[in-house]
């Protein structure tokens, strides 16, 4: 018999839930919804509500009528934050979406689990060693899920083969990281809001200042013959942009070879053409040793998430010793394929250094003109973030409202910076139009 209190039917905006149609509610209600039913781990900019995309940059949003004669209007969006970097091919990407619906109805992928083959996994491994240059790679789902295996697995190399006493490895991480929300990954971070009364926390990590080579090398002769890894993001996102000196990653390379310690880079961020390279280790002319990749891995589709390394070190895992239910499951495979073929066809790299050149360029002109309120504009490809100066009024959640009023959806990461990181197919006339309601906003304050 069916359960009288779940009733679902429709799609779209007729998908009603119990009596509450989608089509009907209001943005309030979608707040009220959220709050009474929800996890409130998240606050959103109010009054806001995607229904759906119009084209690769550009969202379909809901607002409440100033008229308060219906629920709500809607208006375009430019995305200017593009889920962070879970979209860098473009909202819907049509080669993505085509492979998706061609596997869903003519191909009928079956879910099926890692204890059989299936035929996808073969493409899967193929095209994530090929884009990647890596010798082996280990599917995942969520971005956090990789950079937590990386730490698993250098901890086994570290026991396996770099010979360290059981359960003695140090993980070296670096100050402001952000790896996630596992415990591993608030283990590691410092941010006090991430990490208030989640303890105990994981034994055996180690935080060093970022771009600080003289700390780490300390570290490292302090503790060398314990330290299993260095996890580090190439150019630290979540922090806010920080772009490390040009030869910080070369010599962070070179000392992890002399003290036989494994550089993990993270690039769940600023992997798949963000950062105008394929993935950001290769603008620094370095290759990790183990490398996390998500967000763009599944092309804003899926989730997928991935560790991609050297065959000695993902050669310490073992059957059973690792695994996941729908890492690597058949669409999900088919989806990292497709959003690889997107990132190569499309050359999304260069777009990203062309176009995240053309921004940074506006960001200094706008410190041009506003030097007493912008300090500066950085970034690499199209991760790009603008820093004001420290003051009250110079306040990043203000700057995201007034950018959101002008049609334009980017968001402050700490109080005084604020990340613009859009797709990797935008066009120029899209990044002038960003610019242009950036330096209106700016003008105002
Ligand atoms: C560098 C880095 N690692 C890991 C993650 C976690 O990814 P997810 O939120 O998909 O778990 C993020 C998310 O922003 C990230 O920026």
């Amino acid at each position: 018999m069916a359960d009288a209190a779940v009733k679902i039917s429709g799609y779209g905006d007729d998908l009603t839930v119990n009596g509450v149609r989608l089509g009907d509610l209001s943005p309030a209600e979608h707040e009220a919804i959220e709050k009474e039913k929800g996890g409130r781990n998240y606050s959103p900019l109010e009054n806001v509500v995607v229904s759906h995309v119009m084209d690769d940059t550009t969202l379909i949003c809901r607002k409440p009528d100033p008229s308060g004669i219906k629920a709500y209007i809607e208006e375009e969006l430019r995305d200017g934050l593009c889920c962070y970097s879970a979209v860098n091919q473009g909202q819907l990407n049509q080669m993505i979406v085509d492979a998706v619906i061609a596997h869903l109805t003519t191909e009928k992928i079956p879910t099926v689990p890692r204890s059989i083959r299936h035929k996808y996994m073969a493409a899967f491994l193929l095209a994530t060693t090929a884009v990647t240059k890596m010798d082996r790679v280990v599917p995942k789902v969520a971005g956090v899920e990789a950079p937590e295996l990386m730490a698993k697995l250098s901890r086994r190399w570290g026991y396996r083969v770099k010979g360290i006493p059981q359960n003695e490895a140090i993980l070296v991480v670096a100050d402001g990281n952000f790896h996630g929300r596992s415990l591993f990954a608030v283990s590691a971070s410092n941010d006090p809001e991430s990490r208030e009364d989640y303890g105990p926390f994981l034994p055996g990590i180690e935080s060093v200042p970022f771009n600080d080579i003289e700390a780490l090398e300390v570290k490292f002769r302090e503790k060398g013959d314990r330290i299993a890894a260095f996890i580090v993001e190439p150019i630290q996102g979540e922090a806010g942009v920080i772009v490390p000196d040009e030869d910080y990653h070369q010599k962070v390379s070179e000392l992890c070879k002399q003290y036989n310690i494994l550089l993990c880079m993270d690039e769940v961020q600023t992997g798949f053409g963000r950062t105008g390279a394929n993935f950001a280790h290769q603008l620094y002319d370095v290759k990790p040793d183990l490398m996390a990749c998500g967000k763009a891995a599944g092309g804003g589709i899926m989730p997928v998430s991935f560790v991609g390394g050297r065959d000695e070190i993902i050669g310490v895992l073992t059957p059973g010793s690792e695994g996941s239910t729908f890492g690597g499951f058949p669409l999900a495979a088919v989806t990292a394929v497709y959003a690889i073929k997107a990132l190569v066809d499309e050359n999304l790299a260069e777009n990203a250094r062309n176009m995240g050149a053309r921004l940074l360029k506006h960001y200094d002109d706008i410190k041009t003109d506003f030097p007493d309120k912008i300090k500066e504009g950085r970034g690499k490809g199209l991760l790009t973030a603008f820093e004001m100066w420290d003051q009250p009024h110079l306040d990043g959640h203000k700057v995201s409202l007034g950018l959101l009023k002008r049609g334009v959806y980017a968001k402050e990461t700490h109080h005084s910076t604020v990340r613009v990181a859009p797709a990797l197919t935008i066009k120029s006339n899209d990044i002038d139009l960003i610019a242009e309601a950036v330096r209106d906003v700016i003008r105002e304050l």
